[in-house]
């Protein structure tokens, strides 16, 4: 988390470090600040609360300058204050640092510090760096930063600016992202694309273990510990502008709700050949003697990821039979699987930077397994550690709560699943053929969904004062449930619950008392009459029910208060069309009760620290 930017040119340097800010705040955003050098010193300002309290801190007084650095802060040590903020400096104002990520040795290396005279302004973990910086400085503004570099443990993304440099930037990372952009006698830093997009589509993406040298009229790298120089290829960005706006709509979430069936679209494209009657993944390129060699699969995934990982399980298991296991990346990487030459693990990550899942993935490289990335961010740290990669096209995801991205995601496994499944032959041809059509039909039915968006809004409002929500689903059903749980959870702080309706009556339907909102999912037909027998149960004690069904199902409106309908297809893609009501609900519901939707308290998008 934390979002970090940088200029240098010929322009001020404040005008693109609060932009950039406030395209990175989904990043983190109870505190901002930036540094920028006027000439004489390194101003810093910064405040507590978002960026906005940072624009009227500085109202009337921006500092002004060419260069400067800035950072939008998701607090890790120290609580969120003015001092806690970024930038950090030295004991003389000599030099400024902003950092994401956590330096894990910075105890005893303030300790050390702090006993050599160094005074500490505040409690984080970032301000030794700027204090190690002042003391290994002899001149050398690279050497200094190379040496500071060997002092810290961690993870970090760094950019360094020094008062006796105020022609260059240093920037560096470890586990975090960083990205710079190139301009036309200018240069920017971010943590993120988005920053960046509005300035220039060029970029240089930087990797572990790599320094950059950034001037107004170019980039410099060097390896950190080898100090030796070296070329970097140039990345250019394909995502548009526009695509990182709003763009008319209230919230990113909501746009991004509706940007799903492009999103599908995209990342179906060239994929599915229905002519064929496959589905074409060339970046897999396996033969069957490679599948064979997979005895079973794992499924390494955070959050929303998490849950689409929960869906590619059913799917990979149906479809081609192969045993799959999924596991919350936290619990996965000190849990000692059982790992070896015949394990597929595939990561499923939006951002490609999540701490916890790359950390997984490096360790499951290095057991041997057979690596494989399902993410939305080319070049991102867990693309280019992953042996093979499938990219999501869902274009940049800014709302904190995860919605196109997810359905990219299971659109990816569900392709997985029919790539796999085809190869080993474990799927019918017209059962092959009914799936694909049926994706390919997939975007207009999403359409069709929003067009009862008002019967949502409807429901929200009739259901936003309660403060507890069940969700219940069984198989595939029970997978959606835990993410329509999760969105309302996250953004409308509601507690929300998510059941596998069959394990209900173990516990917890201790819970459900009049009125209690049950949000019942009944889309698949082979355990559609179990479903409905537990939807009874809740009904017995008189629990307030939504019930999400496919649109012939209408017998339902008998049992339950409330109906959303879903347009007819197959059991299988179900997941991708019931989510949508789901997100929909979650987001009516944040803003019938006044929640600020994109940036839902205590969390962050891009979650770099474990
Ligand atoms: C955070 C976000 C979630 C996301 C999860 C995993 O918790 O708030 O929306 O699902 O991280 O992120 P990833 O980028 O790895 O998919």
């Amino acid at each position: 988390m934390c979002g970090i930017v940088g200029y240098i040119g010929s322009k001020q340097a404040e005008p693109f470090l609060m932009e950039g800010l406030s395209k990175l705040e989904y990043r983190g955003y109870d505190s901002a600040g930036i540094a920028v050098f006027n000439g004489e010193k390194i101003v810093v300002e910064k405040s507590v609360g978002r960026l906005n309290a940072l624009r009227e801190k500085i109202k009337g007084h921006i500092p002004q300058g060419n260069i400067g650095i800035g950072h939008t802060r998701w607090a890790t040590h120290g609580c969120p204050s003015d001092v806690n903020s970024h930038p950090h400096v030295d004991c003389h104002g000599e030099f400024a640092v902003v950092h994401n990520g956590i330096i894990e040795n910075y105890l005893e290396l303030r300790k050390e510090l702090m006993a050599r005279g160094h005074h500490f302004a505040s409690e984080t973990d970032t301000e030794v760096v700027a204090h190690l910086l002042e003391e290994c400085y002899q001149g050398d503004f690279a050497v200094a930063v190379r040496a500071v570099l060997k002092r810290i443990r961690g993870s970090y993304a760094l950019v360094f600016l020094a008062k006796a440099h105020p022609d260059m930037l240093i920037c560096t990372k470890k586990d975090n992202p960083l990205v710079i952009g190139i301009g036309q006698g200018e240069n920017f830093i971010a943590s993120d694309i988005p920053a960046i997009i509005n300035h220039s589509k060029e970029s240089y993406i930087l990797n572990d273990g790599e320094m950059a040298i950034v001037r107004a009229d170019g980039v410099e790298f060097y390896q950190t510990v080898s100090g030796e120089k070296f070329d970097k290829e140039i990345f250019t960005i394909n995502w548009s502008a526009e695509a990182a706006e709003k763009n008319g709509y209230e919230h990113f979430m909501l746009k991004e709700i509706h940007e799903q069936p492009k999103a599908i679209r995209d990342t179906l494209s060239g994929r599915l050949d229905i002519t064929n009657n496959r589905v074409v993944l060339n970046e897999l390129n396996w033969s069957l003697t490679d599948l064979q060699n997979f005895h079973r699969i794992f499924i390494v995934a955070c959050g929303t990821a998490y849950h689409a990982g929960l869906v590619g399980k059913y799917y990979i298991e149906k479809l081609a039979r192969i045993p799959v296991e999924v596991d919350i990346a936290s619990e996965f990487r000190y849990r000692q699987p059982i790992v070896d030459e015949h394990t597929l693990v595939i990561v499923v990550s939006q951002s490609g930077e999540t701490s916890d899942t790359l950390a997984a993935l490096k360790e499951m490289n290095r057991l041997g397994a057979t690596t494989l990335a399902i993410t939305n961010v080319v070049s991102s740290s867990i693309a280019r550690e992953a042996q093979k990669v499938i990219y999501t096209m869902a274009g940049p995801e800014i709302a904190v709560a995860s919605t196109k991205a997810y359905t990219t995601q299971l659109i990816v496994v569900l392709l997985l699943a029919l790539y796999l499944a085809g190869l080993k032959q474990t799927i019918e041809p017209t059962e092959m053929e009914k799936i694909l059509c049926h994706l390919r039909d997939l975007p207009e039915k999403i359409d069709m969904l929003f067009a009862q968006t008002e019967t949502i809004e409807k429901l929200a409002s009739h259901f936003k004062d309660k403060n507890d929500a069940f969700f219940i689903g069984r198989s595939l059903d029970y997978a959606v449930a835990l993410e329509g749980s999760l969105k309302l959870k996250e953004i409308s702080y509601i507690h929300a619950e998510a059941y596998a309706a069959g394990e209900l009556k173990h516990g917890t339907l201790a819970l459900i008392v009049p009125g209690t909102p049950v949000i019942a999912l009944a889309t698949q037909r082979h355990i559609h009459e179990k479903t409905i027998s537990n939807i009874k149960e809740v009904k017995a004690r008189q629990a307030d029910v939504l019930a999400i069904v496919p649109r012939d199902n209408t017998s339902i409106e008998q049992v339950v208060d409330h109906v959303f309908y879903i347009p007819e297809t197959v059991d299988l893609l179900a997941p991708i069309l019931t989510v949508i009501p789901l997100q929909l609900f979650a987001y009516y519901m944040a803003v019938a009760r006044g929640c600020d939707v994109d940036k839902p308290r205590n969390l962050a998008k891009s979650v770099t620290v474990e």
